[in-house]
């Protein structure tokens, strides 16, 4: 449903503390006064909203995770600690990475669905997060499905990260400190992968989180170019309080992940190295990738972005799905947990790439629309059924010659086959 007041509601979905598990999933509604002509139309919300109210910062302050200022656990207590807590959700393997837009409600209970078994959210920005109640309810939305959840912030001061995350550390089972972040803005905002020109900043960060926070502190890290150097930073993590580390295994400089390999060698010399869990990202295609990546690397579960967003059931092996039908799914999910329209947007798009590459003239009657309505989109998953485009996804290494040309639809897709 589209908004056509100059008022227009927010929705969030969260679990609070303070009420059964039954009903923990709650929406929080604000109002706008700013005239929708100013908005773009893809940032509004999908639908709908009612009303209760915000959910509050935790207010237990006196101990954390790693024990009372009198009394903090030694570093081998702090380890065997952080196993027990992982080992508590399951030793979750197959994990949805942070992206920023994309790595929203909707789409993490999608991808959930098909066999995923833990997921970030997008990054968030502390100070933002900590000062922006607008922000806060588009950004953050979770429910009790939710769950293994990390939420991810960016952040580069010990106080403003805390204030952030005491709002949500009640709604999930890790925070996590991005510090792969490559891009302009993150040089521009110093966070991200640019931190890693200050590790006693970095220290400091997750030191802050690890002695204030119920809940253990995760990081996010790209490699340096140089293994000791990775090695000594990924050790001072874990000496910081971090319990969980997952190592993006491409430099700062190494954006391009279509056409830079991770470095799993690197990614295997860091789980040596450390004694908590670490998780694998980079070069995550399909379920074969899996399997060789956790047995070259030894790592405890793996990370996977772009190539989740063109299939969201690669974790299951894709195997009974196709576009279409994740589409249509995919929509229900935003019609019950609603989140801006830039970001279905972005999905339909990248879910049905392969679907549009054979029938461009729909995806340009899509780009046409300057607002969405979900009646448009389930439409369009209709017409291109009717124009027969029903090839299921591809699974895993196939051959060219048994499977009628699949395998080179999943090569120039970047998914399914080696290249
Ligand atoms: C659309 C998009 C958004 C991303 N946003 C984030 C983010 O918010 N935080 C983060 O740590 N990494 C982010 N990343 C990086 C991924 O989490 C991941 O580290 C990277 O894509 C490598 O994994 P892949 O080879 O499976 O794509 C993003 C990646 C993509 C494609």
């Amino acid at each position: 449903m589209r908004f056509k007041s100059p008022t227009f509601n927010l929705h969030i979905f969260t679990k609070h503390k303070h009420m059964d598990l039954s009903t923990l999933a709650q929406t929080l509604t604000l109002h706008r006064t700013e005239s929708p002509a100013v908005a773009n139309a893809d940032d509004s919300l999908c639908s709908e909203t009612t009303e209760t109210s915000p959910p509050e910062p935790s207010l237990k302050k006196e101990s954390s995770f790693f024990g009372s200022p009198d009394e903090y656990l030694n570093r081998e207590a702090r380890i065997e600690k952080s196993w027990s807590y992982w080992k508590n959700l399951g030793e979750p393997k197959l994990i949805v990475a942070p992206m920023v837009d994309n790595s929203e409600l909707p789409f993490r209970i999608l991808c959930r669905n098909h066999g995923a078994e833990a997921a970030y959210t997008p990054m968030l920005h502390s100070r933002i997060f900590s000062e922006n109640a607008k922000y806060r309810s588009e950004e953050f939305t979770t429910c009790k499905e939710d769950r293994p959840l990390f939420v991810q912030f960016c952040a580069n001061n010990p106080e403003t990260l805390l204030e952030a995350v005491r709002r949500v550390e009640a709604y999930c089972d890790y925070i996590d400190i991005n510090l792969g972040c490559p891009q302009r803005i993150a040089r521009r905002g110093n966070y991200g992968a640019f931190l890693m020109d200050n590790l006693p900043l970095i220290k400091s960060l997750v030191e802050k989180l690890a002695y204030n926070l119920h809940i253990p502190v995760s990081c996010k890290i790209r490699i340096f170019p140089d293994l000791q150097d990775t090695l000594n930073y990924a050790k001072m993590l874990e000496d910081a309080g971090c319990s969980l580390l997952a190592v993006h295994g491409r430099t700062r400089d190494e954006k391009d992940g279509k056409k830079i390999r991770a470095n799993w060698a690197a990614i295997r010399a860091v789980k040596n190295e450390l004694k908590i869990p670490v998780l694998a990202n980079g070069n995550i295609r399909h379920m074969d990738d899996v399997k060789n990546c956790l047995e070259q690397t030894g790592a405890d579960g793996v990370l996977s972005a772009e190539s989740l967003l063109e299939n969201p059931a690669l974790f299951a092996g894709f195997k009974t799905v196709d576009q279409g039908d994740l589409v249509v799914e995919y929509l229900k999910l935003c019609e019950k947990y609603p989140v801006p329209w830039r970001m279905i947007r972005s999905h339909v798009y990248k879910m049905l790439v392969e679907w549009f590459r054979v029938h461009p003239q729909v995806r340009e009657d899509l780009n046409k629309q300057s607002k969405l309505t979900f009646e448009f989109l389930y439409d369009m998953v209709d017409r291109l059924r009717v124009l027969g485009v029903t090839r299921p996804l591809c699974e895993g290494t196939v051959s060219e010659e048994k499977d009628g040309g699949q395998a080179s639809l999943c090569r120039e897709l970047g998914t399914g086959v080696e290249t």
